[in-house]
């Protein structure tokens, strides 16, 4: 065709182009979308402008080509290799995109698709914009051995670079397999699509002919697998359009970069207690082991109840996720007592931490929560580290220089009082309801320690030792556990109405607005792992 065009001419030039866009983008496309749709799944650009406002979007590099010889790879240079990279916006806000393309090479990863996406991230590094990845491929590229390989070290680098500057999301919409699943890992947030995204680092074949396992590639590493068992995902969606709502709704939270203010949105929000708040006077049971649900506590503190869960079925005895008080980001930890009554975990630790970290990272400030009646027993939480990993919560709020705003519901006993964001730790704000119990122990366990004497000779005297414990109990967790001893000593700045809790944080946030700590000059601490 362009043998047709006159290319000394301006007018040819520009034909040759579209000609050559055609062959390049358009063309491809096609091919790509009967492939994808055949599997149920979009192609890389469909995605793309799924994801990021309508036109808005600037394809990089869509003219690049391999130049790998080897297994007759030569006679198929594809323009764009198995990658679209490019520029967008996201309800007006620029941010960086890759997807790869499944329908080239099996979106395998060579040595021009690493450097596509190494150009973006750098782009969105340097311009300080978050980067989104969607990934579809069969990872590094067999026919380029090491080159492909080498990229990847480049990719996770990058990644490395990147945490704490730019927020990084991923996006599973097909295989991750190999070391590929790295890069993933090493970003802020992944969500995978349901029945359609995997992620392993060996898969079913090499397992059964390694360890004998039989083990099939959805048990292993499907979305619902990573979401609620490894914990390596932060939301299940049901399908692709769900899992891109869920990332613009979670970028609609975050700041830029590492210097960017918070997004802000108009709020009307009410300063006056209302009937709504009321609510919270009736929430916490009588009964200290009835449990309540956090997520309407939650539903009452942020505006107009939104609330974007991160994590929600991987260790649901703690919750994470963002809302906004008064039209701004706050990150939101809370134990939940409906779940293994609120007790802390490993998986619950390490979820926290992490979101923690993040929180810090980009000054978003932390509301946390608390209703925890401590550690989860167990040889299991023992042997498996419950002290190197759960040390990771202490370390993350002991770390965390943004404002930290603590509101005591009921329980705080134990070491557990101390990590969920106590005064000790570095919190800003520590208030309490008066239902607090704050406390070494619960008042069952104290009884039986302090006062093993009086109940072995209440048994004696054939008393009612349930009864005799409970009054025990009682006078123990008033008190010892009185939330009023706490304020006392200033280890709370208050205690408050739970019907005035939105608008105590609220002012609290507010005043801490300007807040500026430092730490000590090093070059990195050493975070229990
Ligand atoms: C080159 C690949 C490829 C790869 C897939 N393809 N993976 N080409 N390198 N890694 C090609 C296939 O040859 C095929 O080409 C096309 O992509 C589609 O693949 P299918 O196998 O037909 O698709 P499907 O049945 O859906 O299976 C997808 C898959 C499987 C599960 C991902 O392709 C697979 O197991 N691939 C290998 C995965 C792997 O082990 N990768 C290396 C991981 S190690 P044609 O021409 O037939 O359409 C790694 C290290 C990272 O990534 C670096 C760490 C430091």
């Amino acid at each position: 065709m362009t043998d047709q065009l006159d290319l000394s001419t301006t007018a040819g030039k520009i034909a040759d182009l579209r000609q050559r866009f055609q062959e390049a983008v358009v063309h491809p496309e096609k091919n790509a979308l009967e492939k994808q749709h055949a599997k149920g799944k979009l192609t890389a650009r469909e995605r793309i402008e799924l994801l990021v406002d309508r036109g808005s979007f600037t394809e990089l590099d869509e003219y690049v080509r391999h130049r790998t010889t080897a297994f007759g790879m030569d006679r198929s240079r594809p323009y764009g290799d198995s990658v679209v990279t490019g520029i967008g916006t996201i309800n007006g806000r620029t941010v960086a995109v890759y997807a790869q393309d499944f329908s080239t090479f099996g979106g395998s990863l060579g040595e021009v698709a690493g450097d596509k996406i190494i150009k973006v991230m750098e782009f969105a590094m340097r311009n300080g914009m978050p980067c989104i990845g969607m990934l579809d491929s069969g990872g590094a590229r067999i026919q380029e051995g090491v080159v492909a390989l080498g990229k990847y070290g480049e990719i996770f680098r990058l990644n490395t670079a990147a945490s704490g500057v730019i927020p990084q999301i991923s996006i599973i919409m097909g295989p991750a397999a190999g070391g590929a699943v790295y890069s993933p890992a090493l970003t802020d947030f992944v969500v995978m699509v349901d029945k359609t995204s995997q992620m392993f680092v060996t898969g079913p074949d090499v397992i059964k002919t390694v360890t004998g396992e039989d083990v099939g590639m959805e048990e292993l590493g499907g979305a619902h697998t990573h979401n609620t068992r490894s914990g390596v995902a932060h939301y299940l969606a049901d399908d692709e359009d769900d899992a891109i709502d869920y990332v613009r709704s979670l970028l609609g939270f975050l700041p830029d970069n590492n210097m960017a203010e918070l997004p802000y949105y108009e709020s009307d929000f009410e300063w006056e207690t209302t009937d709504a708040d009321q609510f919270l006077n009736t929430v916490i049971p009588d009964s200290p082991n009835q449990p309540y649900d956090m997520h309407q506590v939650i539903a009452h503190i942020v505006d107009a109840g939104d609330f974007l869960e991160v994590q929600p079925l991987f260790a649901p005895n703690i919750v994470i996720g963002f809302g906004r008080i008064e039209g701004r980001t706050v990150g939101i930890i809370a134990n939940q007592p409906s779940q293994m009554a609120g007790t802390l975990n490993i998986e619950a630790g390490e979820k926290a931490s992490r979101f923690v970290r993040f929180c810090d990272a980009f000054s978003v400030p932390i509301v946390t929560l608390v209703d925890v009646p401590g550690y989860l027993p167990g040889t299991d939480q023992e042997w498996t580290g419950v002290i190197r990993r759960g040390a990771k919560l202490l370390y993350a709020y002991a770390e965390a220089t943004v404002p930290l705003v603590t509101v005591i519901l009921r329980k705080a006993y134990g070491g557990a009082y101390i990590v969920m964001g106590s005064k000790q730790l570095g919190a800003d704000v520590n208030l309490a309801w008066p239902t607090a119990e704050i406390a070494v122990m619960g008042g069952q366990g104290a009884v039986n320690i302090l006062y093993r004497g009086e109940l072995k000779r209440a048994e004696e005297a054939g008393e009612d030792i349930a009864a005799v414990r409970t009054r025990l109990a009682n006078e123990y967790t008033y008190n010892v556990a009185s939330p009023f001893l706490a304020a006392e000593r200033g280890e709370l700045d208050g205690i408050i109405e739970p019907a005035h809790t939105r608008v105590s944080i609220a002012k609290a946030l507010r005043a801490l607005r300007g807040k500026r700590a430092s730490l000590p000059a090093k070059k990195h601490g050493n975070i229990p792992l």
